[in-house]
């Protein structure tokens, strides 16, 4: 490092905020601040403006219906498509020949579909899945990683009017199974592999197992040839290959199906405090106006940008600002199939410079790992064409923060910390950059036209500067319906902790996403982390009940208990605590069993950090697990308060045998 380097550096890590450059400004798609203001004046009036952004094939004639609350409506009566939405009218407003999907494959080929080529390969797949069967309503799961056949099979689904369910890719067989169970679905999409660090991984095998214990019967599964000759399962019986089903549908014209605007546009299953993870609702009017809206007004994308979210699209994120927003506007979005090292640690900044991309959004994680591996990688390369940089999923802290400023953006992008949830369906709490000054470390203050407080157990609001729980106290258009099927869990989960459950008041009905934050001085909300039994693994919800049972259900295991710890990349990382049954003994072997057992119930992203063998665990007197002090053994931390415990003297067993490993 230079002299100006070190002196750069000491003042950048002094500095707590920073106004968004002048050239960003100047260019950007919001820059009044008086935005604020004049959605409180005309709420929920001022969603219109998010509704505008999309061609309806008849108008809504309200905006919000909340008399049903929390089953809000919104755009009431309205009628649009999705597929038509993010295609179609960008075709006929004569963008055809413009990219819509830009791909790269991890081998290194690249593909590229036009808006007049994506509307053909759609409408294809389209007419292919009609011909299987498929039909309105009927949910079809999606089973895929990051290749171009995923988006098209979303946008396939939306034309027809059938609703998404993905799964993300790196999920296991049984989590296949789980999720197309809960949702009844009858058709799967996946493919026969994917290349990840060079390696040609079979899925198909994987699916195939997962599909074995689908409690009902499977009509139909299409199957997309990634791997060619490098697959070591492939298509087999009825399974139908998605390349043929689309060139024996070549040329077919689909009508876009006008859809409720309330009507289901996917389903997305998500990680709660139980076992059984929570199939979120999402409609094709408010979810797609606030998936526009947040991406215009957020992450700044116009129709002629270059945009790369890398996000997978098996997650929420890759839902909303991979594939809706950015298509809804009319944009290019850039799709990775791979890992950030390979072939090498700046394959990312590569990517970036050989496309031009104007917007890059990802997640923390990777930008710490981004940090451990250095500067020189994106050094390497030039990344002049970047004008905004975006973060999602978990809290970034302020050091990773200005790394990601200096480093990726050169002190010329501002940046984006997006806090938001699958359940939100588009963000939430951020700044607006081209308004508002950035803090490192928080996410900013709430959109506008959003209601977030910061509260007490009891519901009401704290001082600035003291720690409480996140509420959002007025609906918005991209938030969850409800639960599929399950409209009381619905509203056990988010709204019970606290509204008058029993109120025809909409606005006593207060929304709960279960986080615990912090308010400063000018409104800015810092997010300090979930407050249930859901930890954040590298931007990935994973609940801890899952992850007991798993371990549970190993042989010679008795009782376990799950927290997240502190980890230096990933944020957090799973921490197991095992009591094993009395002949067991906890060794090497039943360590090993009990991490494939949570691989095979979950995915790899579950995997245990650490397996602690323990004779007890802390608990209450009442018999509760008390989790905060393992996980402050976890994360290293002086531990908390003791005195409630009935079992004080295991808190130091445990630390010893931590300290052993
Ligand atoms: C966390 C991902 C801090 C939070 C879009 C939330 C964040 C959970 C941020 C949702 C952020 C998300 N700062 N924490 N910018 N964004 N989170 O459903 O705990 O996978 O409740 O949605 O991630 O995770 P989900």
């Amino acid at each position: 490092m230079t002299d100006d380097d070190t002196e750069l550096e000491a003042r950048l890590e002094e500095q707590e905020a920073f106004e968004p450059p002048e050239s960003f400004v100047e260019q950007a798609n919001v820059t009044d601040e008086g935005i604020y203001e004049a959605f409180a004046e005309n709420w929920p009036g001022c969603w219109e403006r998010a509704a505008d952004l999309l061609e309806w094939d008849e108008s809504y004639d309200e905006v919000l219906d909340e008399s049903e609350a929390p089953f809000y409506e919104w755009f009431v009566d309205g009628k649009l498509n999705a597929s038509h939405n993010c295609i179609d009218r960008h075709v006929e407003a004569g963008r055809g020949d413009e990219v819509a999907i830009e791909w790269v494959g991890e081998p290194g080929e690249t593909r590229t579909y036009t808006y007049d080529g994506l509307r053909e390969e759609v409408e294809a797949f389209a007419a292919g899945l009609r011909d299987l069967g498929v039909e309105a309503d009927d949910v079809v799961t999606l089973y895929l990683p990051m290749i171009p056949e995923l988006p098209i099979a979303m946008l396939a689904c939306a034309r027809i009017g059938a609703p998404h369910s993905a799964v993300f890719a790196g999920f296991s067989a049984d989590a296949l199974a789980t999720r197309m169970t809960s949702a009844d679905s009858e058709y799967l999409v996946t493919c026969d592999g994917y290349y990840r660090r060079g390696e040609a991984l079979d899925h198909l095998a994987k699916a195939n197992e997962g599909l074995e214990s689908v409690d009902h019967g499977v009509s139909e599964v299409v199957v997309v040839d990634r791997l060619g000759a490098d697959a070591d399962t492939t298509a087999g019986g009825d399974q139908r290959d998605f390349g043929e089903l689309v060139d024996e549908h070549a040329g077919a014209s689909v009508e876009p199906v006008p859809r409720d605007a309330e009507d289901m546009l996917f389903l997305m299953y998500t990680s709660g405090t139980t076992g059984q993870p929570k199939g979120v609702k999402h409609t094709t009017g408010g979810y797609l106006a606030y998936a526009a809206w947040t991406s215009r007004a957020v992450l700044d994308i116009e129709a002629e940008d270059t945009y790369w979210c890398a996000a997978d699209i098996g997650w929420i994120t890759g839902h909303s600002y991979i594939v809706y927003g950015p298509l809804a506007l009319g944009t290019t979005t850039l799709l990775y199939e791979g890992t950030p090292d390979h072939p090498e640690r700046d394959r990312m900044w590569e990517i970036v410079a050989d496309n031009e991309v104007d917007i890059f959004y990802t997640a923390p994680t990777a930008i710490r790992a981004f940090m451990k591996w250095g500067e020189e990688y994106p050094e390497r390369h030039d990344l002049s064409s970047l004008r905004l940089l975006g973060t999602v999923g978990e809290p970034i802290n302020p050091r990773a923060w200005k790394w990601y400023y200096r480093h990726i953006g050169s002190e010329e992008c501002p940046i984006v910390d997006t806090w938001w949830q699958t359940e939100t369906g588009g963000m939430m709490i951020t700044t607006l950059p081209g308004v508002n000054t950035m803090k490192p470390g928080s996410a900013g203050p709430p959109l506008p036209g959003i209601d977030a407080r910061v509260v007490d157990v009891g519901g009401t609001e704290v001082e600035a500067g003291r720690a409480g729980y996140l509420t959002i106290d007025r609906p918005w258009p991209g938030m969850l319906r409800t639960l599929y099927r399950n409209d009381d869990r619905f509203v056990s989960e988010y709204w019970a902790e606290y509204s008058d459950t029993g109120s025809d008041d909409p606005d006593d009905w207060i929304y709960f996403p279960e986080d615990g934050a912090k308010l400063d001085e000018d409104g800015y909300i810092t997010i300090l982390g979930r407050v249930d039994d859901v930890i954040n693994v590298a931007g990935h919800r994973l609940g801890t009940m899952e992850i007991e049972s798993a371990i549970v259900g190993t042989e010679g295991v008795a009782e376990a208990a799950v927290v997240g710890g502190d980890h230096e990349v990933k944020g957090e990382a799973v921490f197991a605590y095992v009591i094993t049954e009395e002949a067991a003994d906890g060794d090497e072997a039943l360590r090993e069993e009990i991490v494939a057992n949570v691989e095979d119930a979950i995915g790899p992203i579950a995997r245990p950090e650490e397996v602690v063998f323990t004779p007890e665990l802390p608990k209450t007197r009442s018999g509760k697990i008390m989790r905060r002090l393992l996980e402050d053994i976890a994360s290293g931390e002086e531990l908390g308060d003791t005195s409630t415990l009935r079992n004080p003297e295991v808190v130091e067993k445990i630390q010893g045998s931590v300290g052993e490993r």
